[in-house]
Parts: C-alpha cells; sequence; structure tokens
C-alpha cells in the first residue's frame, strides 16, 4: 500500500509533526511506503513533485515550525484539467490513498476528490482554530502563546509611554486567536470578525478606562474584523490588496493602524499600532500543539488502515475522532460567544 501525504495552505506550526506521525506509524506498524507530496495540491498536479518518505526524512523534525513538505494554495478546481491530472497521477505514483492536511479551503478540495473516488482522509490544521468539527487545530495554541507574549512585551511601552497600544493578530473569519490572547495578556478591548464594532465605542471604552485613573490601554483587534465608524456606516474590511488568490480570498492586514489613526484622532491619547503578522505563524511549535498534531498524525494513517476514507480525524472533548470532510466545506467555526462575553468583562 502506497500512502501519499500533503501540506496545503497558509504553514502551521505542527506540521511536520503530523508527518512524523504519519510516516512513523505507516511504515513501522502498517509496512506501507509513505510517499511526500510537494507543495500541496500543485504537487499532484505540477511535475517531480512526488517523493517518498523515509523514517530518516522525519528524524528531528518534531520541533519544526514549518513543513518539510512546503506548502502552497493551488486550487486544483481553478487549474485546467487541475482534477484529471490529480486522478493521474495518483495512479502513475501508485499512490493507493492521500493524507491531506489543511484548513478548510485543503479541506474542502479533499472533500470534493473523494465524492470524485480518491481516497482521501484529512487532517484539519490552522492557527486560526477556525475549522468545524474540531475543537482545535494544532497552530492555534503556538500562535496564542506567541500573540501573549507579545501583548506582555508591549504592556511595558504602553505603561512607560501613556500610549494606547493596537496589537493586529490574524483571524480571517474567526477571531480566536484575538479573544484567547486578549483574555491572556489582560486586553482592555478585542475585536473580532463575528462582531461589527463602531470605533466610537472603542474609543468610549478607552476613555472610561482612562477616567478611572489608567493611562494607557492594550486593544487587540483580529485581522479580519469590521470597523464601522459615524462617518461610514458601512462595514470596513482593511485590505492589503484586491488581489484574490486561488481560493477567492483577498489579503488581509493593516486594520491595527488604521484603527490606531481613528482612535489617536477620537480619544487624544497617542497611540500606536503593532502587527504580528507571519510571527504567529513562525518557529517552533508548543507542547499542546505538538501532541495534538501527532495524535491527528497517528489517527490520520489508522484511519486509511481502516478505510475511513472521506473523513478527517477530529479533536472533540479529548478525544479523536472522524468527522466527514462533506460537513467541513464552506464553513467556519467562529468564537464561542461564552469566551466572547468572559473577555468583555475586562473591557475598558
Ligand atoms: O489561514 C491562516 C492565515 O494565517 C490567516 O489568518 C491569514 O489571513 C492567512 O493565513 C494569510 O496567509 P497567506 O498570506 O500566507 O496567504
Amino acid at each position: 500500500m502506497n500512502v501519499g501525504i500533503l501540506t496545503g495552505g497558509g504553514d502551521c506550526p505542527g506540521l511536520n509533526a503530523v508527518i512524523r506521525a504519519v510516516v512513523r506509524k505507516g511504515i513501522l506498524k502498517y509496512g506501507y511506503a509513505i510517499l511526500g507530496v510537494y507543495e500541496g495540491w500543485k504537487g499532484l498536479i505540477n511535475e517531480d513533485l512526488v517523493k517518498p518518505l523515509s523514517l530518516g526524512d522525519v528524524s528531528g523534525i518534531l520541533h519544526r515550525g514549518g513543513t518539510i513538505l512546503r506548502s502552497s494554495r493551488t486550487n486544483p478546481f481553478k487549474v485546467e484539467n487541475g482534477v484529471e491530472l490529480i486522478k493521474s497521477n495518483l495512479g502513475r505514483y501508485n499512490i493507493n490513498a492521500l493524507i491531506a492536511v489543511g484548513g478548510e479551503d485543503t479541506l474542502g478540495v479533499a472533500g470534493r476528490l473523494h465524492d470524485e473516488g480518491v481516497k482521501v482522509v484529512g487532517v484539519p490544521k490552522t492557527i486560526d482554530n477556525d475549522v468545524v468539527g474540531t475543537e482545535r487545530t494544532f497552530g492555534f495554541d503556538t500562535a496564542v502563546n506567541i500573540a501573549t507574549e507579545a501583548i506582555d512585551r508591549v504592556h511595558t511601552t504602553a505603561e512607560a509611554h501613556n500610549r494606547v497600544m493596537v496589537v493586529e493578530v490574524m483571524g480571517r473569519y474567526a477571531g480566536w486567536i484575538a479573544v484567547e490572547s486578549g483574555i491572556a495578556g489582560g486586553a482592555d478591548i478585542v475585536l473580532i470578525p463575528e462582531k461589527e464594532t463602531y470605533v466610537s465605542e472603542v474609543c468610549e471604552l478607552i476613555k472610561r478606562r482612562h477616567d478611572r485613573g489608567k493611562d494607557f490601554s492594550i486593544v487587540v483587534v483580529a485581522e479580519g474584523s469590521k470597523l464601522k465608524s459615524e462617518r461610514n456606516a458601512e462595514e470596513e474590511e482593511v485590505l492589503q490588496d484586491k488581489k484574490l488568490d486561488a481560493f477567492g480570498h483577498v489579503r488581509l492586514g493593516g486594520i491595527g493602524t488604521k484603527l490606531a489613526e481613528l482612535i489617536e484622532a477620537g480619544t487624544g491619547y497617542e497611540t500606536r499600532a503593532i502587527i504580528l503578522g507571519y510571527i504567529q505563524r513562525g518557529g517552533t511549535p508548543t507542547a499542546f500543539d505538538r501532541v495534538l498534531a501527532t495524535r491527528f498524525g497517528v489517527h490520520a494513517i489508522d484511519y486509511v488502515r481502516q478505510g475511513k476514507f472521506g473523513n478527517m480525524v477530529a479533536l472533540q472533548s479529548t478525544k479523536i475522532v472522524s468527522f466527514p470532510l462533506s460537513k467541513v466545506v464552506g464553513q467556519t467555526k467562529t468564537v464561542d460567544p461564552e469566551l466572547v462575553e468572559t473577555a468583555e468583562v475586562f473591557f475598558g
């Protein structure tokens, strides 16, 4: 039996732990050959991007960020004959089953390929933690820890200079990183994509806090947040550029800078912004993410063995369970309102 594995979408701490687990259990327990498919779905469309993975190839990678298989945002359904090419390459390399590690886009493609007869198992990953069906995706815990450390660090400048500091974190459609790092870092306001916020409300909360004798504030904003202002009642999403990727997403980023300008204008307090960006996805995964990614990898190769194709591995209340890929497509797991309410207790 030959099993292919690919990583698609944005990189994420823990991907190498999944690859290592699949290779170790696949070879040593089941006697499979594991084939690395490089650069996401592109690896099954272009030439020369499929290579066998040995035990040696996955040695020493558990703690490393990124992915030894590299990644891309290639969407085979947007490439001419993409699906046919994938099928013929799976045949050419004699890949009998495929493990696709990715977020909603990659898993969505996996689900559609399964409908086309490809034997595929999914593994959910994303620092955004927004894949439905799983309580956690690996990478999220690392991102929250990085963002929390950044909030802790900007606290010193905020206090020393009597400033408002705006920290922009990732989160395209869901504010998980913002809410959890905001709670952990003691943010005074958190803005998330799930909830439209008027700039005037933010300014009022900051003024209320300063009226209580505080001289600084920390604002955490998710990159996909919707800001509203009285001057422009329309929702505004701050985009970096208008170009769409193969899955139809625009590049976000910059809402923090915009918000800082509006806060300074609305409150009179000196305000600065910091955009954490890819730092949140980079470097070594936390122990939690290494363990979760390892468990996902081990269960994914088990699902191949058991023929549980068309499913992804998922975490539900400490157990790894299967979840149908067909239910992942086009869905977003937004932040639990209870968590938002907890964060709000500390606003202003
Ligand atoms: O999907 C995860 C994510 O980190 C989002 O939060 C972010 O908007 C996006 O990836 C950016 O990815 P890239 O610039 O690599 O396409």
